[in-house]
């Protein structure tokens, strides 16, 4: 469709524009036509309310005063879509734009009539839960009034400068919002200040509490996000799909952004069954909006020889599903190789260590914001599953006596039950907190930034 973006800042760095600029790359990529008018680069004048219009008797469509308002009316009534961008000055519009938005009263009775799509874009340095009441307020009225229907609001607090907004969300919900846009019907979901993310695994998904860890890194680095899990232990996708309450119930109704999906691994289940679950989790996604992302599991820590059939598994899958890829494989495999003083697994040579898990944190963040990692806030990792060495060999002293005896289900179960029995798991979010060595963490985030 064709969109109509009226910007209004003075200013040459300009917040709001810059989220207008993410705006418009989003609806270009989903082949919407755009056309701009930037209100520093032209004259529209104030309302004089001399009434020659006939604002207070019938349109007349024409206006007493000559400016380059007879640009913003044409492209107006030639567009499917108006897009308000302005910065936030004292709770409203610019009083550039609001003079620009004054002037419909020319054509206010032909605008009605058109019902086109509208969106504003706000940037504000503030960022109380207030400060968009004001204008958020006005603009709904003014969509009533002039029958716009109303695709959403950007409003984006805590923006004072291009600066402050790159740090932010922002920025890629902008991206998003124009990406979203379709042309018939008005179905987008509420932008929210919130990215939504859906972590979808098993217990390489919830050791160390990651997604609670990727949580706290965004925040730490600006980006407002909330998190949600369904994980069990060693549970493939076909687990997923067969106990579906949760997971139906988060993608219908849980207003996700994105779904991490994490297959088990060590062993996993068959490349076959890996496509083919893959794809309907992955479908059942895009039904409701939610964009999946693929994790390559990384190999056991004895077993790398593993590792290139992970790759070529996931990959193959991606690509089915069109979905990018979270490249943790990868990340383990050469800090392993190149770095090896970095232990980038728990002791049971399977799960992620804190490095482990940190840097498949970083590789999540890196996949969804598309940025590089080296520089962020926020080098530490946690430890959920926290053992005392005694406990430890007594765990392997349980496996051993087992393995002896494969045929032996006793002792078989007393190996399976022996986490349950030694490891207490730890309800406090702080003791959990592992300050990770600086050095080694900025050796993971370069390895992150080479590869992704
Ligand atoms: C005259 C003026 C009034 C402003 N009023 C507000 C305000 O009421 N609330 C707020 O949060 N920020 C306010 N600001 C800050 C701007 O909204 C903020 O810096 C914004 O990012 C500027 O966007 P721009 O670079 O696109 O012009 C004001 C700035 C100016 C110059």
């Amino acid at each position: 469709m064709k969109i109509f973006v009226i910007k209004s800042s003075y200013h040459k760095e300009s917040s709001s524009n810059y989220l207008a600029d993410q705006f418009i790359k989003g609806a270009r990529e989903s082949g919407h036509e755009i056309s701009e008018f930037d209100l520093k680069e032209h004259k529209v004048k104030p309302c004089t309310g001399c009434g020659y219009c006939g604002i207070y008797t019938v349109d007349s469509g024409k206006c007493s005063q000559k400016d380059d308002m007879d640009i913003v009316w044409n492209q107006m009534m030639s567009s499917d879509m108006v897009v308000f961008v302005t910065p936030l000055y004292f709770w409203g519009m610019a009083a550039q734009l609001k003079a620009l938005v004054d002037r419909f009263c020319v054509f206010s009775t032909e605008l009605k009539k058109k019902q086109m799509k509208s969106a504003m874009i706000v940037a504000a340095w503030n960022d109380d839960d207030w400060t968009m009441d004001s204008i958020e307020h006005h603009y709904e009225t003014l969509c009533d009034y002039l029958h716009f229907q109303n695709q959403g609001t950007m409003l984006a607090k805590g923006c004072g400068t291009v600066e402050m907004t790159r740090n932010t969300v922002f920025p890629y919900e902008a991206y998003r919002f124009g990406k979203s846009l379709t042309d018939s019907g008005n179905n987008r979901r509420n932008p929210k200040n919130k990215l939504k993310v859906l972590f979808v695994g098993n217990s390489h998904t919830y050791y160390n509490d990651m997604p609670q860890l990727f949580k706290q890194i965004c925040q730490d680095n600006g980006k407002n996000v909330e998190v949600q899990m369904i994980a069990e232990p060693g549970v493939p996708y076909s687990w997923h799909l067969e106990h579906y309450i949760d997971l139906r119930f988060a993608l219908m109704h849980g207003e996700f952004d994105y779904m991490v999906m994490q297959q088990a691994a060590h062993p996993g289940p068959s490349k076959e069954d890996t496509l083919r679950d893959g794809e309907t989790l992955a479908k059942f996604a895009r039904k409701y909006g939610v964009v999946p992302l693929q994790v390559v599991p990384w190999a056991e820590q004895d077993k790398p020889e593993h590792q290139k059939e992970m790759y070529e598994i996931y990959e193959e899958l991606a690509q089915k599903i069109q979905a990018d890829l979270i490249p943790t494989g990868r990340i383990f495999e050469c800090i392993t190789k190149d770095h090896p003083e970095i232990s980038m697994y728990y002791k049971d040579g399977e799960h992620a260590s804190a490095y482990g898990t940190y840097a498949h944190t970083l590789c999540i963040y890196a996949a969804i914001f598309k940025e590089k990692v080296y520089g962020l806030k926020g080098a530490y990792s946690y430890e959920s599953l926290p053992i005392s060495e005694e406990a430890w060999e007594k765990i392997q002293e349980t496996y051993q006596l087992s393995e002896q005896d494969p045929e032996n289900e006793e002792l078989r179960m007393a190996a399976y039950n022996s986490w349950d029995k030694y490891i207490v798991p730890v309800m406090d979010i702080e003791k959990l907190r592992v300050e990770l060595d600086p050095d080694k963490a900025r050796i993971i985030c370069c390895t992150i930034d080479d590869q992704v």
